[in-house]
Protein backbone atom coordinates (compact mmCIF):
# COMPACT_ATOMS: atom_id res chain seq x y z
CA UNK A 1 0.00 0.00 0.00
CA UNK A 2 2.82 2.17 0.95
CA UNK A 3 4.47 1.56 -2.79
CA UNK A 4 1.65 2.91 -4.59
CA UNK A 5 0.88 5.75 -2.51
CA UNK A 6 4.99 6.84 -2.40
CA UNK A 7 4.48 6.33 -6.63
CA UNK A 8 1.37 8.70 -6.33
CA UNK A 9 3.72 11.52 -4.06
CA UNK A 10 6.38 11.49 -6.89
CA UNK A 11 4.00 11.90 -9.54
CA UNK A 12 2.68 14.73 -7.29
CA UNK A 13 6.10 16.13 -6.24
CA UNK A 14 8.66 14.94 -8.82
CA UNK A 15 11.52 17.42 -7.12
CA UNK A 16 10.92 15.44 -3.59
CA UNK A 17 9.41 12.17 -3.93
CA UNK A 18 8.88 10.67 -0.85
CA UNK A 19 10.06 6.58 0.17
CA UNK A 20 7.48 3.88 0.74
CA UNK A 21 8.94 3.88 4.08
CA UNK A 22 9.05 7.26 4.78
CA UNK A 23 5.28 7.34 4.70
CA UNK A 24 5.84 3.68 6.72
CA UNK A 25 7.43 6.32 9.15
CA UNK A 26 4.50 9.01 9.05
CA UNK A 27 1.84 6.18 10.16
CA UNK A 28 4.29 4.56 12.99
CA UNK A 29 4.56 8.16 14.62
CA UNK A 30 0.80 8.66 14.24
CA UNK A 31 -0.40 10.39 11.23
CA UNK A 32 -3.54 9.10 9.47
CA UNK A 33 -2.86 8.53 5.55
CA UNK A 34 -6.18 8.63 3.53
CA UNK A 35 -5.39 7.01 -0.12
CA UNK A 36 -6.99 6.07 -3.12
CA UNK A 37 -5.83 5.42 -6.64
CA UNK A 38 -5.68 9.10 -7.64
CA UNK A 39 -5.22 11.39 -4.03
CA UNK A 40 -3.60 11.20 -1.02
CA UNK A 41 -3.96 13.16 2.44
CA UNK A 42 -1.63 13.10 5.46
CA UNK A 43 -2.66 14.45 8.61
CA UNK A 44 -1.69 14.13 12.43
CA UNK A 45 -3.67 15.13 15.49
CA UNK A 46 -2.11 16.83 18.82
CA UNK A 47 -5.08 17.48 21.46
CA UNK A 48 -7.43 19.77 19.47
CA UNK A 49 -5.91 20.57 16.57
CA UNK A 50 -4.73 19.09 13.15
CA UNK A 51 -1.99 19.44 10.75
CA UNK A 52 -1.74 18.45 6.96
CA UNK A 53 1.28 17.21 6.23
CA UNK A 54 0.89 16.62 2.53
CA UNK A 55 -2.07 15.78 -0.02
CA UNK A 56 -1.26 15.25 -3.61
CA UNK A 57 -3.92 14.19 -6.60
CA UNK A 58 -2.22 12.76 -9.77
CA UNK A 59 -2.19 15.50 -12.33
CA UNK A 60 -4.44 13.38 -14.94
CA UNK A 61 -7.07 13.85 -12.60
CA UNK A 62 -6.80 17.06 -11.44
CA UNK A 63 -9.95 19.78 -10.87
CA UNK A 64 -11.84 16.99 -10.76
CA UNK A 65 -13.06 17.99 -6.74
CA UNK A 66 -10.63 14.98 -5.70
CA UNK A 67 -8.61 17.12 -3.45
CA UNK A 68 -11.76 19.17 -2.02
CA UNK A 69 -13.36 16.08 -1.19
CA UNK A 70 -10.48 14.64 1.10
CA UNK A 71 -9.94 17.75 2.82
CA UNK A 72 -13.76 17.71 3.31
CA UNK A 73 -13.41 13.77 4.92
CA UNK A 74 -10.49 14.97 7.07
CA UNK A 75 -12.47 18.12 8.38
CA UNK A 76 -15.62 15.48 9.15
CA UNK A 77 -13.27 13.02 10.79
CA UNK A 78 -11.60 15.84 12.70
CA UNK A 79 -15.01 17.22 13.52
CA UNK A 80 -16.25 14.18 15.34
CA UNK A 81 -13.01 13.42 17.28
CA UNK A 82 -13.49 17.14 18.75
CA UNK A 83 -10.78 18.91 16.62
CA UNK A 84 -11.30 22.94 16.59
CA UNK A 85 -8.74 24.07 14.23
CA UNK A 86 -6.67 22.60 11.22
CA UNK A 87 -3.72 24.16 10.09
CA UNK A 88 -1.19 23.61 7.26
CA UNK A 89 1.99 25.43 5.46
CA UNK A 90 2.25 25.72 2.04
CA UNK A 91 5.00 27.32 -0.42
CA UNK A 92 4.25 30.89 -1.32
CA UNK A 93 4.31 29.89 -5.39
CA UNK A 94 2.29 26.96 -5.06
CA UNK A 95 -0.98 28.61 -7.06
CA UNK A 96 -2.93 25.64 -7.06
CA UNK A 97 -2.48 24.65 -3.57
CA UNK A 98 -3.00 28.37 -2.06
CA UNK A 99 -6.43 28.52 -4.02
CA UNK A 100 -7.70 24.97 -3.20
CA UNK A 101 -7.09 26.25 0.41
CA UNK A 102 -8.78 29.73 0.24
CA UNK A 103 -11.51 28.10 -1.36
CA UNK A 104 -11.99 25.35 1.32
CA UNK A 105 -12.18 28.37 3.95
CA UNK A 106 -8.71 28.38 5.16
CA UNK A 107 -6.97 31.60 6.08
CA UNK A 108 -3.56 33.19 5.93
CA UNK A 109 -1.88 33.56 9.61
CA UNK A 110 1.62 33.41 8.82
CA UNK A 111 4.62 33.18 6.96
CA UNK A 112 7.80 31.29 7.01
CA UNK A 113 10.39 33.52 4.93
CA UNK A 114 12.76 31.38 2.93
CA UNK A 115 11.30 27.87 3.85
CA UNK A 116 11.32 26.03 0.90
CA UNK A 117 15.06 26.61 -0.87
CA UNK A 118 14.10 30.23 -0.90
CA UNK A 119 10.33 30.00 -1.01
CA UNK A 120 8.58 31.53 1.91
CA UNK A 121 6.05 29.39 3.15
CA UNK A 122 2.56 30.50 3.81
CA UNK A 123 0.93 29.29 7.22
CA UNK A 124 -3.04 29.04 6.88
CA UNK A 125 -5.57 27.80 9.11
CA UNK A 126 -9.45 26.95 9.56
CA UNK A 127 -11.28 27.37 12.72
CA UNK A 128 -13.61 23.83 12.67
C1 LIG B 1 -3.17 21.17 -5.07
C2 LIG B 1 -3.82 19.87 -5.57
C3 LIG B 1 -3.80 18.85 -4.43
C4 LIG B 1 -5.29 20.17 -5.95
O1 LIG B 1 -5.94 18.93 -6.25
P1 LIG B 1 -7.26 18.87 -7.16
O2 LIG B 1 -7.92 17.56 -6.93
O3 LIG B 1 -6.92 19.25 -8.54
O4 LIG B 1 -8.14 20.03 -6.52
P2 LIG B 1 -9.74 20.17 -6.66
O5 LIG B 1 -10.17 19.68 -7.99
O6 LIG B 1 -10.38 19.55 -5.45
O7 LIG B 1 -9.87 21.75 -6.62
C5 LIG B 1 -10.71 22.42 -5.72
C6 LIG B 1 -10.55 23.91 -5.93
O8 LIG B 1 -9.20 24.32 -5.67
C7 LIG B 1 -8.83 25.36 -6.58
N1 LIG B 1 -7.78 24.88 -7.49
C8 LIG B 1 -7.29 23.60 -7.58
N2 LIG B 1 -6.31 23.55 -8.50
C9 LIG B 1 -6.19 24.80 -9.02
C10 LIG B 1 -5.35 25.38 -10.01
N3 LIG B 1 -4.45 24.65 -10.69
N4 LIG B 1 -5.48 26.70 -10.27
C11 LIG B 1 -6.38 27.45 -9.62
N5 LIG B 1 -7.23 26.95 -8.67
C12 LIG B 1 -7.12 25.65 -8.37
C13 LIG B 1 -10.07 25.68 -7.38
O9 LIG B 1 -10.81 26.66 -6.65
C14 LIG B 1 -10.79 24.35 -7.35
O10 LIG B 1 -12.17 24.44 -7.58
P3 LIG B 1 -12.71 24.48 -9.13
O11 LIG B 1 -12.01 23.38 -9.87
O12 LIG B 1 -14.18 24.27 -8.94
O13 LIG B 1 -12.33 25.83 -9.64
C15 LIG B 1 -3.10 19.32 -6.83
O14 LIG B 1 -2.94 20.38 -7.76
C16 LIG B 1 -1.74 18.70 -6.56
O15 LIG B 1 -1.64 17.51 -6.24
N6 LIG B 1 -0.67 19.51 -6.67
C17 LIG B 1 0.71 18.99 -6.48
C18 LIG B 1 0.94 18.65 -5.02
C19 LIG B 1 0.78 19.87 -4.12
O16 LIG B 1 1.23 20.97 -4.44
N7 LIG B 1 0.14 19.65 -2.94
C20 LIG B 1 -0.08 20.70 -1.96
C21 LIG B 1 1.11 20.87 -1.08
S1 LIG B 1 0.82 22.11 0.16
Amino acid sequence: MFDEIANLHAKCFPAKPWAAGDFADLKKSGCEIIASQNGFIVYRTVLDEAEIITIGVAPDARRGGIAAAMLGIVEGELKKSGVKKIFLEVAEDNAAARALYARNGYVESGRRPKYYDGVDAILMEKNI
